[in-house]
């Protein structure tokens, strides 16, 4: 079978690992690098590919498809450039840096029936297929509360990079973004949130610290407490082992409860009472066997099939945005000080 060519727009820390993603998933290859950096050039030429400083350099039928993993703040603009010449494109969170602009390259690829992605890759873990399976089956029952925690600590000199020091950038639109993505896959849409942020530590634009409220349609509620200044076990990233750069370590970052059981994750223990829904009552907890497969790779794989027409996006443009909007409600009753109430898109 021909294998889908696929471009990495953006050679940085995680265009680097959808580069090597690409060379191990199957259906899809990686056909050309374009990023104007100097280190990015000589990569391309290294791995014996075509390199091109921007988008609208390169020639037509180059590749079949982009991966846009360059800064959040020229998402839409690179996504328009795709869009422009057809070329279907999975942009990396945040989709974009505002809802509004958002809108814009929404737009303009459904005019021209171009299908965006965006790149929520772990929603393509099987350990959350897992427990998207057992909540779908109703072994927590009707969810409650939810708790996710994001502490881990940046080194110094992630913040040389001048952009993820600005507006745009920070730990509530890298990083927790994912963590709400989880959250509306696993529990329902957000209805309404709160939110607090600091700067106290580094002092830079972008906060240090974040704690939040949310309130989910279905009447479940939620709490997610993010910084990415303490040295502690408790994220996604060091726990789930998605990516091998980071250290692992056995502990959970996610409890999800509900009215017969809590879920607890990336172990995806489910906890229940043995016999009688009682406190009186012994609880135990059950964890499936851990299943693997590398959520990049997986997600380079369906963006192949997506191109190819075979399946609808699993996590469309639109799907993005509609996380975004509860991180720009998240960045608006922190500014604000209010609670936010969220539209539907
Ligand atoms: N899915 C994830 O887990 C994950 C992880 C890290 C970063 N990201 C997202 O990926 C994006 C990139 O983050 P990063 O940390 O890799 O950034 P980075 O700064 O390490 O890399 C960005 C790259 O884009 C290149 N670039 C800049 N302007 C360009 C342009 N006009 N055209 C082409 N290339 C250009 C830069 O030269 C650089 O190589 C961000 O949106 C970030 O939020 C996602």
């Amino acid at each position: 079978m021909e294998e889908t060519r696929i471009a990495v727009v953006g050679a940085g820390l995680i265009g680097l690992r959808h580069m090597e993603a690409l060379g191990q998933a199957r259906g899809a290859r990686l056909a050309a690098v374009i990023d104007p950096a100097p280190a990015a050039k000589d990569r391309a030429q290294s791995l014996g590919l075509p390199w091109f400083a921007s988008v609208a350099d390169m020639p037509p039928d180059t590749v079949d498809g982009v991966i846009l993993a360059t800064p959040n703040q020229i998402h839409v603009e690179g996504g328009l450039a795709c869009v422009a010449q057809g070329l279907p494109v999975l942009v990396e969170k945040p989709f974009a840096t505002s809802v509004e602009e958002a809108m814009v390259l929404l737009q303009a690829a459904e005019a021209a029936g171009v299908p965006l992605l965006t790149g929520h890759h772990r929603r393509y873990n099987p350990l959350i297929a897992a427990a998207k399976s057992l909540v779908t089956e109703g072994r927590i029952g009707r969810p409650v509360s939810v708790n996710g925690m994001f502490w881990l600590a940046k080194p110094d000199d992630y913040f040389d990079v001048a952009w993820r020091r600005q507006p745009g950038a920070g730990p509530v639109l890298v990083n927790l973004i994912h963590d709400i993505d989880l959250m509306r896959h696993l529990v329902g849409e957000v209805a309404a949130v709160q939110a607090v942020e600091s700067r106290a530590v580094r002092g830079n634009a972008v906060e240090d610290a974040c704690v939040i409220i949310l309130e989910f349609e279905n009447g479940a509620l939620g709490t997610m407490n993010v910084a990415d200044c303490i040295p502690a076990p408790w994220s996604w990233e060091l726990t789930s082992g998605e990516n091998p750069a980071y250290p692992q370590t056995d502990q959970a970052c996610y409890v999800i409860g509900g009215t017969e059981g809590a879920l607890e994750l990336p172990r995806v223990r489910l906890w229940r009472h043995e016999g009688k829904r009682s406190w009186w009552e012994p609880l135990s907890a059950t964890t499936a066997p851990r299943p693997s497969g590398d959520p990049l790779v997986l997600q380079a794989e369906h963006f192949a099939r997506v191109i190819q027409a075979q399946e609808p996006p699993l996590v469309s443009g639109r799907e993005g945005t509609r996380t975004l909007q509860v991180i720009e409600a998240v960045k608006a009753s922190a500014r604000d000080r209010q609670r936010i109430t969220i539209e539907t898109l």
